[in-house]
């Protein structure tokens, strides 16, 4: 069936042979999001838009679940020709009265507000390109206007004399409208340095036909950057960062150093909170009021709570942090977790599906693996919980204000009562019945005069 009116077509079935890496470009990420599903959400979001045709190389069929959307057609290319042999294998959808808007999969943030200005930048033009300025042109192809008017444009392999000078970009995405796209895509041929039917050759079609050819720039120049080599992927991550580092900070989240802040996924946050130096957020994260991170955490998918203080190298995955509390430095929380009000949990401890009560502590080189921990506990340091027997996982129910001595592992399945007392080093392998003390150590010997052993 022929789609009409205007469609976006984004060609993503590149060989990517610059990036020296077995994943296409288009699966790599910037800002922990795949490159090809920004360029895909911002094509959703542009209004009027009848499909997007999105054009995939054979290999990555797989890409069919990802992006399963009714108004996503996937096309899969076969042979890598180039550019415009990539085009020419969508052209029979469109109807001749429509406009296609081109999308490179490796222009990943360019804006819909961009794309929505050149739409109306079409008006009365038959072709209108998306243009840049920018301070080092190279790997672009270059925009070459005769009397202002755009004649060509000329790939960067490409290059000769004067046109180094040329600091006008292409940024590979375009509207035009069908019927002329349909002829001239036909009528490119592969003869050039490498023997690829370049898509960028349809505007010396366009103005040998003398066709009114518009030129738009972009809102920001980081909107038309392409991603080919492992470097630029670097530096556009980077610039990335920093954009939505400043974007927070005009937003009332303090972060220590712009450059040394990585937000892959999306962060809600309170008033007053600060984040020191080399954080990375990732996944979906929420900071109430007057929470500080210090330097070098990883917060995954997770909720701090107001006034908690997560110290330095602290990494929190699924899991909840409620109010007031104390976390780190060095502890690892994880697989939905929850730290209750006014809890302390210090270095070197690991909780991991563990429910730990309100003004409970443990603060030193702990495991608390799938317990539930009471209110008013005190884990000494050192203490384990011993959920798994090889095979299968056991849980641990600590109640409330119990007080479990130094170095003590709690062989799970296993429930100790409130008020119980585990004195230091027991290995406990039974149930602790309401206000007991266990003690299960040998009594401490003491030999007078001990020579220790000799050496032979
Ligand atoms: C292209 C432009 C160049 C422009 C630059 C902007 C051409 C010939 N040149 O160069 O003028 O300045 O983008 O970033 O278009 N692709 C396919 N099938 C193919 C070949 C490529 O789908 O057979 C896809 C790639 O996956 C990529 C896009 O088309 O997403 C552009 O291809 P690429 O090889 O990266 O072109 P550039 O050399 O960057
Ligand atoms: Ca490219």
């Amino acid at each position: 069936m022929k789609s009409s009116n205007r469609n976006i077509v984004i060609l993503a079935a590149g060989k990517s042979v610059r990036m020296c890496s077995k994943v296409p470009k288009v699966l790599h990420s910037i800002g922990g999001k795949m490159i090809l599903q920004h360029v895909v959400d911002t094509a959703l979001s542009v209004k009027k838009i009848s499909d997007i045709y999105l054009i995939c190389h054979e290999e990555n069929r797989f890409l069919k679940k990802i992006f399963f959307n009714k108004k996503i057609k996937l096309i899969f290319q076969k042979h890598q020709l180039g550019t415009g042999y990539a085009l020419r294998k969508v052209m029979h959808y469109f109807d001749d009265g429509s406009d296609i808007i081109v999308l490179y999969g490796d222009v990943p943030l360019i804006s819909k507000e961009t794309i929505e200005r050149l739409i109306l930048s079409k008006d009365g033009s038959v072709i209108s390109l998306l243009t840049a300025f920018v301070k080092d042109p190279n790997g672009y192809g270059r925009i070459l206007r005769k009397n202002g008017e755009v004649v060509k444009i000329i790939e960067d392999i490409e290059i000769c004399q004067d046109e180094w000078k040329i600091k006008e970009v292409y940024s590979g995405i375009f509207i035009a409208n069908t019927y002329f796209l349909k002829k001239w895509v036909h009528l490119i041929n592969n003869e050039n340095i490498q023997k690829e039917y370049r898509l960028t050759d349809i505007v010396a079609l366009a103005s040998e036909e003398r066709c009114k050819i518009s030129t738009i720039y972009p809102m920001e120049s980081i909107e038309i950057h392409g991603i080919n080599n492992l470097f630029q992927l670097m530096n556009l991550e980077k610039r990335y960062q920093e954009r939505q580092a400043k974007k927070l900070l005009l937003s009332g989240l303090m972060i220590s150093d712009i450059s040394r802040f990585d937000l892959r996924g999306k962060i809600k946050y309170g008033k007053d909170v600060y984040i020191d130096n080399d954080v990375m957020i990732v996944g979906k994260v929420i900071l109430g009021n007057d929470v500080y991170i210090g330097s070098g955490c990883i917060l995954k998918d997770c909720t701090i709570s107001e006034n908690s203080i997560i110290h330095p190298y602290t990494i929190i995955e699924n899991s909840i942090v409620s109010k007031d509390c104390t976390v780190g430095p060095f502890t690892y929380l994880r697989n939905n977790s929850v730290l209750k009000e006014r809890s302390e949990v210090g270095n070197f401890v690991e909780i991991k599906n563990t429910i730990f009560g309100s003004h409970s502590k443990a603060k030193h080189l702990s495991y608390l693996g799938d317990s539930t921990v009471g209110s008013h506990v005190n884990i000494g340091a050192g203490v384990i919980t011993c959920n798994y027997d090889g095979a299968n996982k056991f849980q641990t129910h600590i109640e409330d204000n119990v007080f479990i001595g130094s170095d003590s592992q709690l062989v799970a399945p296993i429930t100790i009562q409130k008020n119980a007392t585990i004195g230091a080093g027991t290995t406990l392998t039974r149930d602790v019945k309401e206000n007991d003390l266990v003690i299960s150590r040998i009594r401490q010997k003491h030999i007078k005069n001990w020579k220790g052993t000799l050496k032979k």
